[in-house]
């Protein structure tokens, strides 16, 4: 920071300590909002020349220069300056430097607290309009997946245990539910952050003509926020968006982890395509799905970015106070790490190669025909927990015997109940469980079908 002057220099008559400007300074991550902080300088020159309060050949000169920085920032003819103390001053001495006193004028009507308020929000919504089409493609990736599996009888589990029989569609379609649910809540984050903080100033607004409205319809937010105070203190757009992708990961998480489980010997119910796995560097044999293992990971950095935005803002007496500054690192954090993970899964599921007989097999051990031998019974008029009393002890005897319900003789159902006939085969056939749960919302393939239907309906909106 040696001979350069702050831009607030003039109370001071030291230079700034050196440790104390790194510790101060933001610009080494905040130089990533360059966009949306000339987007929002321009909106705000545009706003103060109409309204008369700068000459307006001083605002064109303005956006003009904005203009020109933005093009030499992106090409790198413009090096970011390090040593500035963050984007929204760099922006403003270069500005400056450049067209000279015009620059000067950018900054009436306005403070910095207002200015990253603003900054944070279309960072905000800019993300988002990348986050949706990705979780977009995610479950439209789920959907084919699906498509292909609608008839692939696999096991549905509860506590881990082979419970009921379901399909690898039924169970992929579960994903796409809940990844449908995140695209909702990412669309009311941005609502939400799309309310227009510029003219709340440093804390109280400003006595200037501005034109609120003006700047909000030039930058495409919903509405203006509706208290000084608040418009610059606020960072609930930012948790929401930090909580919503907490979700998501959560999600990726509990999906990453079953396909961990589908990949072992011990169930091999799928293999991922060689470009999406691993090896090891000592044991041969190999094939690890670190991808999914490290979504599982990375979820708990999500959380972490999340818990240091609520922890940040908890104590925070109204309005801004520089532990706001911690904001961002924690947000590109969590926005960075969702991406990523949802770039690397989508080809990995699309390139997932499902082994349907394995999951044949599986679901042939384990009795998840049993509800449907205790329907039968129920269907013909055995009361339920009669009925239920009944199958457990087939299955019981089914143990003893080391053999499974489809392949018992018809004389030990009858010893138990002579209300069965040839026709208890058909009913605890897996097709026939699965075809039969045929209820809105249900794994029979006709249900699933009509599911997908509705979900790349709402995809395609
Ligand atoms: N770099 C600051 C931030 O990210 C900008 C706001 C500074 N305002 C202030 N009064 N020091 O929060």
């Amino acid at each position: 920071m040696s001979e350069k002057k702050m831009m607030w220099a003039g109370r001071f008559s030291k230079q700034i300590d050196s440790r104390v400007n790194d510790f101060n300074s933001s610009i080494p991550f905040d130089c990533r909002m360059f966009e949306q902080d000339i987007r929002g300088s321009i909106a705000h020159a545009t706003m103060l020349g109409k309204q008369g309060i700068i000459p307006q050949e001083d605002a064109q000169k303005i956006i003009w220069g904005l203009q020109a920085i933005r093009e030499d920032i992106k090409t790198g003819a413009l090096p970011i300056d390090m040593e500035a103390e963050d984007i929204h001053m760099f922006v403003e001495a270069e500005l400056t430097k450049r067209i000279g006193t015009a620059g000067k004028r950018l900054h009436t009507a306005r403070s910095r607290n207002d200015q990253v308020a603003l900054d944070d929000r279309m960072y905000v919504a800019d993300q988002i309009d990348e986050l949706v089409p990705l979780v977009k493609e995610f479950v439209k990736t789920l959907c084919e997946k699906a498509q292909e599996n609608l008839h692939t009888v696999m096991p549905g589990y509860t506590h881990l245990q082979r419970a009921q029989p379901v399909t690898f569609a039924h169970h992929l379609m579960a994903y796409a539910e809940m990844l449908r649910r995140d695209l909702a809540r990412l669309n009311d984050t941005k609502d939400r952050t799309l309310e227009m903080p510029l003219g709340s100033g440093a804390l109280a607004s400003t006595t200037y003509p501005i034109d609120r409205q003006m700047v909000c319809d030039l930058l495409g937010f919903h509405q203006i926020t509706k208290n000084s105070l608040d418009g610059v203190s606020d960072r609930d757009f930012m948790i929401e968006l930090l909580s919503t992708l907490s979700i998501l990961m959560m999600h990726l998480s509990r999906f990453s982890e079953e396909v961990v489980l589908w990949c072992s010997w011990e169930f091999k119910f799928v293999e991922l395509d060689d470009a999406y796995a691993t090896g090891s560097s000592i044991m041969p044999q190999k094939k690890n799905p670190d991808i999914t293992e490290l979504v599982r990971g990375k979820t708990g950095r999500v959380y972490g970015d999340l818990m240091t935005l609520l922890t940040m803002m908890k104590g925070l007496p109204l309005a801004y106070n520089k532990d706001m500054q911690e904001d961002k690192e924690a947000m590109f954090d969590a926005i960075d790490t969702a991406k990523i993970c949802l770039v690397t899964v989508i080809p990995m599921v699309r390139t997932m190669k499902v082994l349907p007989e394995n999951m044949r097999k599986a679901a042939a051990k384990g009795f998840i025909n049993a509800t449907d031998c205790a329907d039968y019974l129920t269907k013909k008029g055995v009361a339920f927990r009669d009925a239920y009393k009944i199958t457990g002890q087939l299955v019981a005897l089914c143990i003893q015997k080391n053999t499974i319900l489809e392949e018992l003789p018809l004389e030990d159902y009858r010893a138990l109940s002579e209300v069965f006939e040839e026709d208890i085969y058909q009913a605890i056939n897996l097709n026939t469980c699965v075809n039969g749960r045929n209820v809105p919302g249900g794994p029979a393939p006709q249900a699933v079908q009509a599911h997908i239907k509705d979900v790349e309906k709402f995809i395609e909106k």
